[in-house]
């Protein structure tokens, strides 16, 4: 009889075996075969994403009891996702990462499932789910489960947006319906060259429509980032792509009832910065960058933007003013003189929405001539999706402050945080303009007739466009009815808005009750 050590040493082997073989996923060969594409495997990106030894595993003994073509003999732990959780400095996250070494990371009954489980814990227990993609999609052997489960998935995913953030990262392939958990998702990353996305990939769309593209020109991570605006950052590769999420996470709460991370740091609150007081050009046609007024006024210079390199008109991210999280929308001047069009709205309304769901403050920077003129825009909806950007401002409660820096002209002024729409705290600078119109369009139309009898026109209407500059060019008229609250100086910028998002700290704003509203989709 052997005795009790023996046993029990025998049943922790056993243990360790199953969890080792589960550890190597699909073997040794296909490691190697993912490390020669540039890739890491599933569980390297775990574990450069987490804390140290801060992941615990879950399901890792879980496996497919499918027969179907074979799959009987293609039997692996884990089943092609390891899942999860840990910490991302020290806030709980969950975790899923697909394992393209075990059947390409394909996804079936189990390997949903397995998803499900820690979507559903992290709904439960307020913390953010963080989902590492590459995957050859539905696993095709098991047919329509696959695609249950991935329906199993959305579902989750949109009961989950609004409470928990949610981020993609895309590591490899994701094809066809699988590109919709994504799109669910609040943040989509994309490794440049060893990542794509479609819906149906170039084969198909040369059969379709007879147009030859690779890949990376059809759905990589640049076109994503600057075509689609589908992808919100891209990473150089898997590593960078997992700073990136440690980056974003550190801006976010874990959850809708959560206040977003407080970081001291020693970048002092009350720096002035002379350079503001010049930075917008006297000339109204020159543009400057408002990158640089960003960076002026964030803590330590600091700021993450979101989509940049899509929609460029518009830029949106994340700083920290005096320590506190909070979400920047501001126009970019220096392209396409900073107009609203679809894109920039749809860029800045879901990125607004975003904020107001976590309780992220939202500071907005305008300059904007307006929206922007011609057929494509109205053709291709811009009232609707211009409505986007104006029903997410409306609707937000979280604290709101604005500085405009130079135009704020026509319903673009309404649109970007104004008073009108619960803007908390507005400020203007001294070269703050506030008209339906710039002087040269207001001065065609009211005195189109004047200038046309005059001697000299062009005399005549240079004279007009004086005038009315000195009449309306400046935030002063704004000022006599409350519209803005303060005209301050530029260099005192980072003062006044911490100043102001202290103020609004416990800020309480309700919507009326109701299922919800009806957003211009
Ligand atoms: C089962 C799959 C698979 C899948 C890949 N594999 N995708 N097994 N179901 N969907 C297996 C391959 O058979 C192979 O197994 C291993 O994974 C690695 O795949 P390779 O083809 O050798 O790798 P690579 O050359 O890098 O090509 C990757 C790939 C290709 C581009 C993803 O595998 C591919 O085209 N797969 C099919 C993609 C697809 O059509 N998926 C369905 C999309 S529709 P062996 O044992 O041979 O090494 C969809 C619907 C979702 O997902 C709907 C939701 C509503």
């Amino acid at each position: 009889m052997k005795n009790n050590k023996e046993i029990i040493d025998k049943k922790l082997q056993k243990m360790r075996d199953l969890q080792e073989q589960s550890r190597l996923g699909g073997g040794e060969k296909r490691i190697a075969d993912q490390h020669k594409k540039g890739k890491l495997t599933a569980r390297e990106r775990v574990e450069l994403l987490l804390d140290r030894c801060s992941f615990r595993e879950m399901d890792a003994l879980a496996y497919h009891h499918s027969s179907e073509f074979g799959l009987d003999k293609q039997v692996f732990l884990g089943d092609g996702v390891i899942t999860g959780f840990g910490e991302i400095d020290g806030q709980k996250v969950f975790i899923f990462s697909q394992d393209f070494t075990v059947l390409g990371g394909s996804l079936a009954a189990e390997h949903g499932r397995k998803i499900c489980k820690i979507m559903d814990m992290a709904l439960k227990n307020g913390c953010p789910v963080i989902g590492l993609n590459d995957s050859g999609g539905a696993r095709v052997q098991e047919g329509v489960i696959s695609l249950g489960a991935y329906a199993d998935i959305f579902l989750r995913n949109t009961l989950s947006s609004g409470v928990v953030p949610q981020i993609s990262v895309i590591m490899g392939p994701c094809a066809g319906g699988a590109v919709y958990s994504p799109a669910m998702t609040d943040f989509t990353i994309m490794v440049k060259k060893t990542s794509y996305m479609f819906v149906t990939g170039p084969k198909v769309v040369k059969t379709v429509t007879h147009q030859d593209f690779t890949s990376e020109e059809l759905g990589g991570a640049m076109t994503h980032a600057s075509k689609s605006g589908v992808a919100h950052f891209t990473a150089e590769n898997d590593m960078d792509a997992l700073e990136i999420v440690k980056k974003l996470t550190s801006y976010l709460p874990a959850n809708n009832a959560d206040d977003p991370p407080f970081l001291q740091n020693d970048d002092p609150t009350d720096r002035a910065d002379e350079e503001l007081n010049y930075i917008v050009p006297a000339n109204p046609n020159q543009p400057y960058d408002m990158h640089d007024v960003i960076h002026k006024i964030a803590d330590l210079g600091e700021f993450l933007e979101v989509h940049k390199d899509w929609a460029q008109n518009i830029i949106v991210g994340f700083c920290r003013l005096g320590g506190r999280s909070v979400g920047v929308v501001a126009n970019q001047p220096a392209f396409l003189a900073g107009c609203l069009d679809i894109n920039s709205s749809r860029k800045a309304g879901r990125f607004i929405r975003f904020c107001d769901a976590f309780n992220i403050p939202i500071l907005t920077l305008e300059d904007v001539p307006g929206f922007l003129p011609g057929a494509e825009q109205e053709w291709g909806g811009i009232i609707t999706n211009g409505a986007k950007l104006l029903y997410a401002y409306c609707e937000a409660t979280v604290p709101k402050v604005t500085v405009i820096t130079r135009k704020a002209y026509g319903g673009a002024y309404d649109v970007m945080n104004s008073k009108h729409v619960r803007g908390d705290l507005n400020f203007a600078w001294p070269t703050a303009e506030l008209a339906v119109m710039g002087a040269k369009g207001a001065v065609e139309i009211i005195f189109k007739k004047e200038i046309d009898v005059a001697d000299d026109p062009a005399k005549r209407e240079a004279e007009l466009i004086a005038e009315f500059d000195d009449k309306f060019a400046h935030p002063y008229i704004a000022a006599s009815y409350g519209y803005i609250d303060d005209v301050i100086e530029p260099s005192q910028t980072r003062r006044r808005v911490i100043e102001a998002f202290n103020l609004l700290e416990n800020k309480v704003d309700k919507n009326p009750p109701k299922k919800h509203g009806n957003v211009p989709l």
